[in-house]
């Protein structure tokens, strides 16, 4: 094995999130929004490239995939894909970020394939206010995928948005899913990623209120993992007598950078070291030149590597009534 991708403060990245596409079915407006420009065709990694780099990543040293979109089923044979890639990289743990509003057809096959995790992204069980959110009537869609992956023996946690003044009165409902249903519900804290977001401090619905929140609905004890366990940056806490667990996501008041595995990877190949610098290392061009090609993009990677930054010191320094970077969620990919 080459040296690991390693960075001025010892983290090592095991963790790559590949967005394949920028594109979206839903509109919500933290995050993609109406009327915005789409990256053209021409300047989407192939399938193929998208392979071929992670053959390299896995080569120096990364365990975990996350597909990421936009929304990934949005981009044509994208389940097909990811069968493919869970037979390339049998060793690998593979997993995906969706909506679930397209899933349907893909679960089984997906499962079988041995795609054993799955993060579904939804922001309130009210219909009404799913529709308020995303720009589209699919509440029921979501809820019926999430009971598919559910029975085809996934590992789902349902993202949740956490943000004041939209899903903050719907803590009962949240838990008590949580309570009847085999699944982690996880509040991310609404971050400044991107602008016009309608981001601001006081929108944020912060991990602690919620806790406390969730304590008096529910008895509730936190979940203690060995070493680097299955939840990521999220604090989990089980429900006595439930079927569920309930996570918190705090990347604004309790950020998590010091433990930071990830890189990320754009749609259009551009490599970002963390969500909220806007500095990017542009693969593709590398990738596509023939007298340049991988060996290139591993001297790029290392070096990009070296350099990632402590994010919560960009946040610190965020200008008031700015994102801390400029590049939406809906083409970085969560
Ligand atoms: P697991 O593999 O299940 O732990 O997934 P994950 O939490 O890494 O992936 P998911 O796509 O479910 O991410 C949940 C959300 O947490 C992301 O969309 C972000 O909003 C937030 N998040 C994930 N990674 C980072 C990160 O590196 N930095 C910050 N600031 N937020 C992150
Ligand atoms: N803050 C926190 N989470 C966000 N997501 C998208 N935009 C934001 C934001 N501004 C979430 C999505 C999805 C994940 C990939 O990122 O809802 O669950
Ligand atoms: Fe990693 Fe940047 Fe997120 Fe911090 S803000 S956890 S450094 S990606």
């Amino acid at each position: 094995m080459h040296k690991l991708l390693e960075d001025k403060h010892g983290r090592k990245a095991s963790y790559m999130r590949v967005s394949v596409t920028d594109r979206c079915n839903l509109r919500c407006t933290y995050c993609a929004g109406e009327g915005r420009e789409f990256i053209p065709h021409p300047d989407i990694l192939r399938y193929e490239e998208i392979l071929e780099l992670m053959e390299l990543a896995v080569g120096l040293g990364v365990e975990k995939v996350r597909f990421t979109g936009g929304e990934p089923f949005v981009r044509k044979g994208f389940g097909d894909f990811m069968i493919r890639a869970a037979a390339r990289f049998p060793q690998l743990d593979l997993c995906v970020t969706s909506n679930a509003t397209l899933i349907g057809e893909y679960v089984t096959p997906l499962a079988k394939a041995g795609i054993k995790r799955i993060n579904i992204s939804l922001d309130t069980l009210d219909p009404a206010m799913f529709e308020k959110i995303t720009g589209r009537d699919l509440f029921q869609d979501v809820r019926a995928n999430i009971d598919r992956c559910i029975e085809a023996g996934m590992t789902v946690k349902v993202n949740a948005v956490a943000m004041r003044g939209v899903n903050d009165g719907e803590l009962p409902a949240f838990v008590d899913f949580a309570r009847e249903n085999v699944l982690d519900m996880r509040f991310i804290e609404f971050m400044p990623v991107g602008l016009e977001t309608g981001w601001d401090d006081s929108r944020v619905w912060k991990s602690e209120e919620i806790l406390a929140e969730a304590m008096a609905l529910a008895e509730m004890e936190p979940v203690v993992e060995a070493g680097c366990g299955q939840s990521g940056p999220a604090r989990m806490f089980s429900i006595v007598g439930g079927k569920g667990r309930i996570g918190l996501i705090s990347p604004y008041t309790n950020h998590f950078c010091a433990t930071c595995n990830r890189l990320r990877l754009t749609s259009n190949g551009n490599l970002r070291t963390c969500l909220f610098s806007d500095k990017v290392y542009k693969l593709r061009a590398v990738l596509r030149n023939p007298k340049l090609g991988l060996s290139a993009v591993e001297r790029i990677l290392r070096r990009a590597s070296r350099h990632k930054p402590m994010g919560y010191e960009l946040l610190e320094r965020m200008p008031a009534g700015q994102g801390v970077c400029r590049t939406r969620m809906a083409s970085i990919g969560g």
